[in-house]
């Protein structure tokens, strides 16, 4: 069993690194870091970095996650190519690259390029962003997948991970109490299919839908509530058709031992309380 501890980032190709970053500073919140030959570091919280970007192509986005010491690394890789995945174990210079100790890199069932890192690197100083939408952190993201349900299977049978809820064929899953670190969307193609934020409050989720309408930002969903975290959210475009959410007051699952999962209906409607219809589309099945 492989013990994720924490999300830690996501790296996502662009065409253009400088409009995506002055999107991601001005209009999402982020704060920019460290700029290099490399790419760059956009933090959202304590760390160093929570998303990073690469002059490559826009379809190539990776997804990292943490776990605890070098010894569950190691058995990760052990595991894994125990089941035939191919993992590729991180030189010196991809982990500079990445800012972290150590890494593996392999690819999930449907081709999602995913790190399995040790102790990503913190930041000195607090994140401060130029723009204030009341971001906490980053917590979680939609997974492309071409068959959800086997997906499902190979994160939860080989990883800590378990199942929330389900949405149709979308399974939401996590490794800790916040109800889904990963939601498994199909998908023709693999990659991330939306980053979330966390804010703190549901005034910062109004007051970033007023600005984001202000500044003519397409929203793709919401304001509204989701029926299975009870997150309030808005989701919005950004750069290269990613989308980017924000959401505050998530489903904390205190007792897992005691809490079953259910399943929602397919279909657009339920992936809101109040009637809001995504503009999304995997959002409708
Ligand atoms: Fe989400």
């Amino acid at each position: 069993m492989i013990e994720i501890k924490d999300m830690s980032y996501v790296r996502l190709g662009t065409p253009d690194v400088d409009g995506a970053v002055k999107f991601a500073s001005e209009i999402v919140g982020l704060e920019e870091g460290e700029r290099d030959a490399s790419g760059v570091y956009m933090r959202s919280d304590h760390r160093h970095h929570t998303l990073a970007y690469f002059d490559g192509d826009a379809s190539d986005h990776t997804t990292a996650m943490e776990v605890s010491d070098r010894a569950g690394l190691e058995a990760a890789a052990k595991e894994l190519a125990a089941l035939g995945i191919d993992v590729h174990k991180g030189s010196d210079a991809e982990c500079e690259t990445r800012r972290v100790k150590a890494f593996i890199n392999f690819g999930d069932p449907s081709g999602n390029s995913i790190d399995l890192v040790l102790r990503p690197y913190h930041h000195r100083a607090r994140y401060f962003p130029a723009r204030d939408a009341g971001i906490t952190g980053f917590s979680h993201i939609g997974l492309r997948s071409s068959d959800p349900a086997r997906d499902e299977d190979f994160w939860t049978k080989n990883f800590n991970m378990r199942v929330s809820d389900w949405l149709g064929s979308c399974g939401l899953i996590t490794f800790d109490q916040v109800h889904h670190r990963i939601a498994l969307f199909p998908s023709e193609n693999p990659g991330v299919q939306h980053i979330n934020h966390q804010v703190e409050t549901f005034d910062d989720v109004m007051r970033s839908w007023y600005f984001l309408c202000d500044k003519q930002i397409k929203i793709r969903f919401g304001p509204g509530r989701h029926p299975t975290s009870t997150a309030i959210f808005v989701y919005f475009e950004g750069p290269d058709d990613m989308t980017y959410e924000y959401s505050t007051g998530v489903r904390m699952i205190t007792d897992p031992e005691n809490d079953r999962p259910r399943q929602f209906p397919p279909g657009p409607e339920a992936f809101c309380m109040w009637g809001a219809m995504p503009d999304i589309p995997e959002f409708q099945d």
